[in-house]
């Protein structure tokens, strides 16, 4: 977690240089002042660079996110010459991503004219965002999940068109299950315990010491938040803010679960599980060495991979349930979104459009397994036979549980932040759980009290 905040600080401070450069009239987007290459020779050549409109794109990189998008851009200048799609690669952390939007959000840039904004943003970010119904969204709106469309609509605004889904799977070893007698998944987290306990001690008596029975989000920021809603969720019910914004986090089958999370960290779980984030977790899991894995989509088809240890013996599942027998997938997800700050809004949002239209959504859907938003894509025989887990896990996604970031915004990102943080002093064992949850409840109460 360190290195990567440093390393941040580090790509931080170079992106706000880079601003001030701008700013100071340094090399950026020429200006309407300048002629362009084009009008000097009569307008008659094929567009050259100058004539180019630049469109900035802030995406993620994790897993092949980076390659496919640098793709999907390729495919976007074909049609449009006149356009030059270039893409910002932003860290894999959401609480980093957020911190880089920021600056340029704060700086009013318009060097950022698209950005990739998670499903908990809208709300936090949407006084930067334009209205995407003014520059004709509507036309697309009506294929996408109505749930995300409404996640991502404040005030009557639409800040960001839906692009992917993402909800919490079990990805399991089935080579290793019928090894050990196991006839399928776990289904209550207690069974997941023990079955992984069995299964490590199987592996590690055969000579494998790497191996563990269930690697997760461990690290303090949102993935971890994603993971403890889930075991919350599946116990207790309820989310840890209600609604009507109630916080919910003390009860006992909440703490009795955060519990038994902070029982598997050294025992099922690697002790660095406390510092991993879905990269890192994916790479225990991928390398062969662990039976159980918590994780987004994006994951199965990396999984399959020639690279990967565990192509061809793995499936996925729901996650286990908890005490009331209910299974519960956090809601995640990205949208694009266009910056109030963009000298070019129009042409910016049919960039988001084309990217976040069907086409490119079953690319994706085929190529990396990105859940689509867009609901005919479910039905689509060439997604299902590519990522079959879309067609089997379908009511997953659709009952995924949504993070409470509309009912606390533009606070999400501070309540989530206190969340994570309680969780993580109990997972490393600095706090009891019931310590660190009444802890947390006061300071989530402080933040809610001051919203409007
Ligand atoms: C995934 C989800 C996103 C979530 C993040 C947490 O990228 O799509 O919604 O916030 O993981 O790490």
């Amino acid at each position: 977690m360190l290195a990567h905040k440093k390393l941040w600080s580090i790509l931080s401070l170079m992106i706000i240089l880079s601003l001030a450069l701008v700013a100071c009239g340094g090399p950026g987007t020429p200006t309407a002042e300048e002629p362009a290459a084009g009008e000097e020779t009569g307008g008659e050549e094929p567009a050259g660079e100058e004539d180019q409109v630049v469109i900035t794109v802030a995406a993620g990189a994790v897993g092949k996110e980076l390659e496919i998008a640098k793709a999907e851009a390729e495919r976007y200048m074909e049609e449009h010459p006149n356009v030059k799609v270039e893409l910002l690669e932003t860290p894999d952390y959401v609480q980093d991503r957020l911190g880089v939007l920021l600056q340029y959000f704060e700086a009013e840039s318009p060097d950022l004219d698209v950005a990739q904004v998670d499903v908990i943003w809208p709300g936090d970010l949407a006084q930067h965002l334009v209205d995407l119904n003014e520059y004709g969204a509507e036309e697309y709106t009506d294929k996408h999940f109505e749930a995300i469309v409404e996640n991502n609509t404040v005030d009557g605004r639409l800040v960001a068109m839906p692009w992917f889904i993402d909800a919490g799977m079990l990805y399991y070893r089935t080579d290793l299950l019928e090894k050990y007698g196991y006839s399928g998944p776990p289904r209550t987290w207690e069974e997941l315990t023990e079955m992984a306990e069995t299964i490590q001690a199987g592996e590690r008596e055969e000579g494998n010491q790497d191996f563990w029975g269930f690697v997760w989000q461990g690290d303090e920021y949102e993935g971890l938040t994603c993971d403890a809603l889930e075991w919350q969720f599946s116990n207790s019910g309820h989310n840890f803010v209600s609604m009507d914004r109630e916080v919910m986090v003390t009860d006992p089958d909440t703490i009795e679960i955060f519990e038994l999370a902070a029982s598997w960290v050294g025992s099922i779980s690697p002790p660095g599980v406390t510092g991993m984030g879905e990269e890192g977790a994916r790479e225990v899991w991928q390398a062969g060495n662990a039976a159980f894995h918590r994780n987004w989509p994006y994951v199965y088809s990396l999984s399959q991979g020639e690279d990967s240890e565990v192509a061809g013996k793995f499936d996925v599942s729901p996650l286990p349930a908890g005490r009331n027998g209910r299974s519960a997938a956090t809601l995640g997800g990205w949208q694009l979104a266009v910056s109030k700050y963009s000298d070019n809004p129009e042409i910016a949002a049919d960039v988001a459009f084309f990217l976040t239209g069907e086409e490119e959504q079953k690319i994706r859907a085929i190529e990396m397994g990105n859940n689509p938003t867009i609901k005919s894509l479910y039905e689509d025989e060439e997604v299902l036979e590519a990522s079959p887990f879309m067609g089997k896990l379908y009511d997953v996604f659709v009952n995924a549980v949504p993070r409470p970031s509309t009912q606390t915004a533009p606070k999400y990102n501070e309540v989530s932040t206190a969340y994570f943080t309680a969780i993580h002093s109990i997972l490393t064992g600095e706090k009891d759980a019931l310590t660190a949850m009444e802890e947390c409840e006061v300071e989530m109460e402080n933040i809610i009290s001051t919203l409007e």
